[in-house]
């Protein structure tokens, strides 16, 4: 077993350069099988949950190279299958993307429900309701979803809630579907437009993500090749920001679009830190402990429920009393009663925790529910006294690219031992 042994008590300072993002390259990948043609994508993060979605592509005959750590090039000229294996689309959430690229190309699929983080209750409800709604039928038993469709065809689909999940995977279920789709009331994450802008670039016609109505126009063909760059990862970059603010450090984040970071830049003033925007770069420097503030999460562009934990982190330590009500998932607050093993006081119930700030945290040996608990345990043992050792890993390597180098690169000193 692998674990995070951080000994803590710095103040974070540097520069560190942020990669793709996570959720934008896991539908990338699968929506590159719309089209039997190669693909070249840059910014690429390197993290478990794209390797697995590298694995699920070659086992139907895609050709993957690795041109470097970043950059891959799929090629999908050999694609006939549908068969993905059943194990490893049920090891994380964003294999529900190849139903969406898969029914559209070849008119059915089955994969094992999708599983990821442990967030409570995930349906794919509003999912299914798209795909239905474009004439498929769907058919869920003993652990997979299967579905199959003669021919998608355009429709108005009106989402029910805001689901990022949804918007993309109908979005790209559409782009080879007959005549328009329209979505209503859909997601506007900077991923969405992420995908519709690489779906764009592949040959696709999709217009308005970003906004609440996405027109899909159905075209018959996609292109053979393109070369398309990830958009950076805001909640990479958001993690950094705030750990620069608990840390009371300074650091300039690289290759990220501000703008993505609006309601978090609005918070770390709230509670006291200053943010400089510059093109590409955003410095974050805090100089005294933060203010106690209140949030809720919120789909975008309102506070990111994947940096709620880390926002948690600063406001265990903050002058003050602050609450957060976590609007998204059911079960984000796991990483509250591991705080508290390191000194916090949070009390959590349901979907709202209060925080009595406290002057310090104390390492502890904790344990990362999930991904953003994870970052969130990272920034808490950097800023303790004493030693924090981490466990659960795993979960903080599907999403985050050489976490500790990053980290260790400003300052923290984190090492990663092999029990
Ligand atoms: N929901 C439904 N029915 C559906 C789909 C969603 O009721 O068919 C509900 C969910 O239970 C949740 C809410 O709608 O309460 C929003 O879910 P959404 O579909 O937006 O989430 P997702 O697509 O499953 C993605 C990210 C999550 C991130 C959320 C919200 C991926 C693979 N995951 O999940 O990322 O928290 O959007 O922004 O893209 C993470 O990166 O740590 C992570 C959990």
């Amino acid at each position: 077993m692998e674990k995070l042994v951080i000994s803590g008590g710095t103040s974070l300072r540097g520069e560190v350069s942020i990669i793709g993002a996570k959720n934008s390259a896991i539908a990338i990948l699968p929506a590159t099988l719309l089209s039997n043609g190669i693909f070249t994508l840059h910014n690429v993060p390197n993290i478990i949950d794209v390797r697995l979605s590298c694995q699920i592509l070659e086992a139907i005959g895609s050709k993957i190279t690795w041109i470097d750590k970043n950059t891959l090039v799929i090629d999908n000229k050999d694609v006939h299958s549908t068969n993905v294996p059943l194990d490893l689309t049920s090891k994380f959430r964003a294999s529900y993307y190849l139903i969406g690229s898969l029914l559209s190309k070849y008119g059915k699929i089955e994969v094992g429900l999708p599983g990821g983080c442990n967030l409570g209750v995930r349906p794919i409800d509003q999912h299914i309701k798209g795909f239905e709604a474009l004439g498929a039928e769907s058919n869920i038993s003993q652990g997979k979803i299967s579905l199959k469709a003669k021919k998608l065809i355009g429709t108005n689909i009106y989402m029910d809630i805001v689901s990022v999940g949804a918007t993309i995977n109908i979005m790209i279920a559409s782009v080879l579907a007959k005549g328009t789709t329209t979505i209503e009331n859909a997601a506007k994450e900077p991923h969405v437009v992420d995908i519709a802008n690489f779906l764009n670039s592949m040959g696709a016609d999709i217009r308005g993500a970003g906004t609440d109505i996405i027109k899909i126009n159905g075209v018959e063909n996609l292109k053979d090749s393109c070369s398309y760059s990830v958009v950076p990862d805001q909640i990479e970059a958001g993690t950094f920001m705030l750990a620069a603010v608990a840390s009371k450090g300074n650091i300039l984040i690289k290759n990220c679009i501000p703008e993505h970071l609006d309601s978090l830049i609005s918070k770390i003033s709230e509670v006291g830190g200053n943010v400089e925007v510059f093109g590409d770069s955003i410095k974050v420097s805090a100089d005294k402990r933060p203010l106690g503030t209140s949030l809720k999460t919120l789909p975008y562009p309102g506070f990111p429920t994947d940096l709620q934990p880390q926002m948690g982190v600063v406001l265990s330590v903050a002058n003050g009393t602050s609450i957060i009500n976590e609007s998204i998932w059911d079960s984000r607050f796991q990483y509250t009663a591991e705080l508290n093993k390191m000194g916090a006081n949070i009390a959590a119930h349901d979907r709202t925790a209060f925080f009595e700030g406290v002057s310090h945290l104390s390492g502890a040996p904790v344990y990362a529910s999930d991904l953003r608990a994870g970052a969130a345990l990272v920034i808490a043992g950097v800023i303790a006294n004493g030693t924090t050792e981490i466990y659960n890993l795993r979960h903080i390597d599907r999403g985050y690219e050489n976490i500790e180098e990053k980290f260790n690169k400003l300052g923290a000193k984190i090492k990663r031992i092999q029990e």
